[in-house]
């Protein structure tokens, strides 16, 4: 079956192949992109799986995803605005938690799936860690640099795609979607 992702986010793309072995996956060429103004995760996914939907084939499924990471030391924030939070998210992130001990942060994913009959599925997938002092690793995208997972004493960056295709948030909505389907 072939699932369109609703977005120009390549890094997602590769992710979710990853994550979903079984469904062919590609980006959906639509021509505009909507604006994301929902007040929260799933609210932002749900409007770009819609928007998505609007613009494919009728067999396809249809997803829209959106993600970031909240802070507990920031009261949840960047949250929905990790994306235009600021041009440099990882140098504003470690400014502003200079001499914070509190460093908990989890990375977020809201996944709305459309069927082909207009039926939507939302999953959502955390993952746990700490912002680290410093950036590490070249892997993956974003705050991945500075991103503890918990248990892990090194940066998702440095442990790499591969280890994100299984343990990152946007892998375990993707498995919780596999799992809404079965
Ligand atoms: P979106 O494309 O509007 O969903 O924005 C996502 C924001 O959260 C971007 O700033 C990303 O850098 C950040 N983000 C989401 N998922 C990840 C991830 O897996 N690694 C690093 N940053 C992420």
């Amino acid at each position: 079956m072939r699932l369109l992702l609703a977005s120009r986010n390549e890094n997602k793309l590769r992710e979710l192949r990853a994550a979903l072995p079984e469904w062919e996956v590609e980006l959906l060429d639509a021509p505009d992109e909507p604006a994301e103004d929902g007040e929260t995760f799933l609210e932002n996914a749900r409007i770009k799986a819609r928007h998505g939907r609007a613009h494919a084939a009728q067999g396809d499924w249809v997803a829209g995803e959106d993600s970031g990471i909240e802070v507990d030391a920031l009261g949840g924030r960047p949250g929905v605005h990790s994306a235009r939070w600021a041009e440099d998210g990882v140098a504003r992130l470690l400014a502003e938690l200079e001499d914070v001990e509190d460093r908990r942060v989890r990375y977020v994913c809201e996944l709305v799936v459309v069927s082909p009959g207009g039926a939507e599925i939302a999953v959502r997938g955390e993952l746990e860690g700490a912002v680290a002092t410093a950036p590490r690793g070249d892997e993956g995208f974003g705050y991945d640099p500075i991103f503890l997972p918990l248990g892990e004493s090194r940066t998702v960056a440095e442990l790499g795609n591969g280890w994100k295709a299984q343990h990152s948030h946007r892998a375990r909505a993707a498995r919780a979607l596999a799992d809404a389907l079965a």
